[in-house]
């Protein structure tokens, strides 16, 4: 039995590690997603129920556990050094002849893409992953490892044989654009600051503590170049191709050149192609393609000699700036904006820029009229990098950041630590009221079909809705005779209004739109309360004390409660008969229901997470346990439990009980 479950266990990792590497390496699947999903299914079944055979390497690891990471720093084998810069034809000509003349005979570049996000170094032991440092000061890094292994496109384990024993791979993470964009997006719903760049993103992303939202932001790898005693090949070209086989994401577009002209056209080529390309690239870099000739050329005391980096430009024009205005979003928060003489930049028509903040418009000393010169560098938005003073009008007015909301007045704040500033006002500013109720009505959220952006801009222009709760209070023939509307669309507002009162707490409380608290907050917070009535009573310690919640959201969260107009609109809701509490949970917490009981927990369940059942029986006071022995009390089953702890109970005549039962149990 046991040896049969190893064998399997062992066959699904191969096969869905051969699945992984398809899908993400080589963006060829040959397997359904659902048919993937039933084997990581299969896979993290018998791995729960057979925890002797657990391994890091395994797919299942992926996902990232809940388990928060601090980093420890490890010394780097090989210091991971920088690159020379080369910015012009010269400086290009300058390293190929130096190195000509060192070696006294032609020489032949690999180029790769300089891709532009956080380095990593990988060491690989039998094949296996053990440790994934960062650059840190380039002699020591973090060990971010755990966060590693949830980058799909890393081997876990080395495809083939012929790899090195022990190695080191180096290589570039990077947040693909589409991912980038989707990831701000969820920000910006959440009031989140936003990341300025995908490299931004990507070492944002890979110093988080938890690795299951790592595993959340889909960051990808692209490796270039091994360390180690026993590289394979005699060039480095070759040796990338060997990393490729054994299963590791090399830039297909990785090329040999035999001469400084195919080195000049391939930089030619990507300086208008890498606009095409999924990631973010900054530039190009050259090496030498033989080792023994890098060998020869060695190192400087910060870059090797047998390579340069050459930096695409970041492509700038200069324009005038007319005026700056200020938009207001739905969290209050109030960013300026540049309104240029429109200019051509990297192929489009730019007439505005982002300020970002009151910072940055202080450190370029901004004056209206002023040329400015306009960036598009790796950031989606272009930005103003730099003023010609010289060609400033002496009259000229400094751009002075607003003091009041430009939409409702109100005296804009500042919380400390921040840059942005905040209308306060957000139960009486029309832009935040309007994308209030836009997120109230949200798909994730409350899900009221019917109505979109401008259906609410419309209701709330005719004076028919200022917040969320007004929403039920809408009649048929308020709507029927509105623009663009009718009876029929009347008619499916209204009944989806009618079927949100069943959302369940977690979903209302997210769709309340409180500052910081996104869908996976609302749900840590609805687990934990219970209740809105609890979590309102909630301390700063109380809250503080629940899994993800910082001092930034308890912060928000009691600011929200503490709001007069808020409670109101909570109350109306509550009359409306939305779903102000989780109905699984005792909303008083714990009770010792299951004092001196232990339960084991096996196969998966409809209302809960096995996580979240745990943490009941523990909050009654049993005690959850892995095995099954003499001693168990119940074993809580779900779908899919395992043969052999069934044959387990049976035989020890422990009580099989299902979720519904269980729950029945701990209710009041
Ligand atoms: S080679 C000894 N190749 O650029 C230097 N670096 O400025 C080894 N980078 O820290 C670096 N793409 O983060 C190399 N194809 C590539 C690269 C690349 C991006 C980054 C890397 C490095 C920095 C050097």
């Amino acid at each position: 039995m046991k040896s049969e479950a190893e064998e399997l266990i062992k066959a699904l990792r191969a096969e869905i590690d051969e699945h992984n590497y398809r899908y993400y390496v080589l963006s060829a699947p040959s397997v359904s997603d659902y048919e993937f999903d039933m084997k990581m299914k299969e896979l993290e079944r018998l791995e729960s129920e057979f925890p002797e055979f657990s391994d890091p390497s395994s797919p299942t690891r992926r996902v990232g556990s809940d388990l928060n990471t601090g980093f420890s720093q490890v010394k780097h084998r090989y210091p991971m050094l920088s690159l020379s810069n080369a910015y012009s034809a010269g400086e290009l000509l300058d390293f190929d002849q130096r190195i000509r003349k060192e070696i006294e005979t032609d020489i032949e570049y690999v180029c790769e893409l300089k891709f532009d996000g956080t380095s990593i170094s990988l060491t690989y032991e039998n094949g296996v992953l053990v440790q994934a440092l960062t650059r840190g000061d380039g002699e020591s890094g973090d060990d971010v490892t755990a966060n590693v292994r949830t980058i799909a496109s890393v081997p876990l384990r080395l495809r083939g044989n012929n790899y090195p024993r022990r190695f080191e791979i180096r290589g570039e993470m990077v947040m693909p654009f589409t991912v980038f964009e989707e990831l701000n997006r969820q920000r910006e719903e959440n009031g989140e600051p936003l990341f300025a760049n995908p490299r931004n993103a990507t070492s944002g992303t890979i110093k988080l503590l938890n690795p299951s939202v790592v595993a959340s932001r889909r960051l990808d790898a692209y490796f270039y170049s091994i360390l180690g005693d026993e590289i394979p090949a005699g060039t480095h070209f070759e040796n990338l191709m060997m990393a490729r086989d054994w299963g590791f994401k090399i830039s297909e577009h990785t090329t040999v050149c035999r001469n400084l002209q195919e080195v000049n056209n391939f930089l030619e080529k990507w300086d208008s192609e890498r606009y095409k390309l999924p990631v973010a690239t900054d530039g190009v870099v050259i090496k030498v393609n033989s080792l023994a000739y890098q060998e020869i050329l060695g190192f400087t005391a910060k870059s090797p000699r047998w390579a340069v980096a050459w930096k695409f430009r970041a492509e700038q024009v200069s324009t005038t700036l007319h005026s700056v205005s200020y938009q207001v979003g739905r969290t209050g928060a109030v960013t300026p904006v540049a309104n240029l003489e429109p200019v051509q930049l990297a192929g489009t028509r730019v007439k505005r820029a982002s300020l970002h903040n009151a910072d940055i418009i202080a450190s370029l000393d901004l004056h209206l009229g002023d040329k400015v010169l306009v960036e598009k560098g790796g950031e989606i938005i272009p930005k103003i990098v730099g003023v010609d003073v010289n060609q400033r009008h002496p009259m000229a007015a400094p751009v002075v950041f607003i003091q009041e909301c430009p939409e409702c007045s109100a005296a804009l704040i500042r919380n400390e630590g921040e840059a942005a500033w905040y209308c306060p006002n957000d139960t009486g500013c029309p832009p935040q009221i309007k994308g209030k109720i836009e997120h109230f009505i949200h798909r994730r959220a409350m899900n009221i079909d019917g109505l979109g952006s401008e259906t609410v801009e419309l209701l709330f222009n005719q004076g028919l809705i200022h917040n969320a709760a007004d929403l039920y209070d809408l009649k048929a023939e308020q709507l029927v005779p509105l623009e663009r509307l009718g009876e029929k669309s009347a008619e499916r507002i209204l009944k989806s209004l009618e079927s949100s009162r069943s959302v369940p707490f977690n979903r209302v409380l997210f769709a309340l739109g409180i500052r910081f608290v996104g869908e996976t907050v609302a749900k840590n917070l609805a687990t934990a309360a219970g209740s809105i009535d609890r979590l309102m009573a909630m301390s700063r310690e109380e809250l503080t004390a629940i899994n993800e919640i910082g001092d930034r959201i308890a912060e928000s969260v009691i600011a929200y409660f503490a709001n007069p107009a808020h409670l109101d609109i909570i109350e109306r809701l509550r009359n409306q008969g939305l779903q102000l509490e989780t109905d699984q949970i005792p909303p008083e917490g714990g009770s010792d229901k299951l004092k001196g009981l232990s339960i084991v927990i096996s196969g998966t369940f409809n209302l809960h997470s096995r996580d979240e059942l745990k943490q009941l029986i523990e909050l009654h006071g049993g005690k959850n346990a892995g095995s099954i022995s003499k001693n168990t009390s119940y074993v809580l089953a779900g779908e899919n439990m395992g043969p052999s702890k069934l044959e387990k109970a049976t035989k020890l005549k422990v009580p099989v009980i299902g979720e519904e039962e269980f729950l029945k149990m701990i209710m009041p």
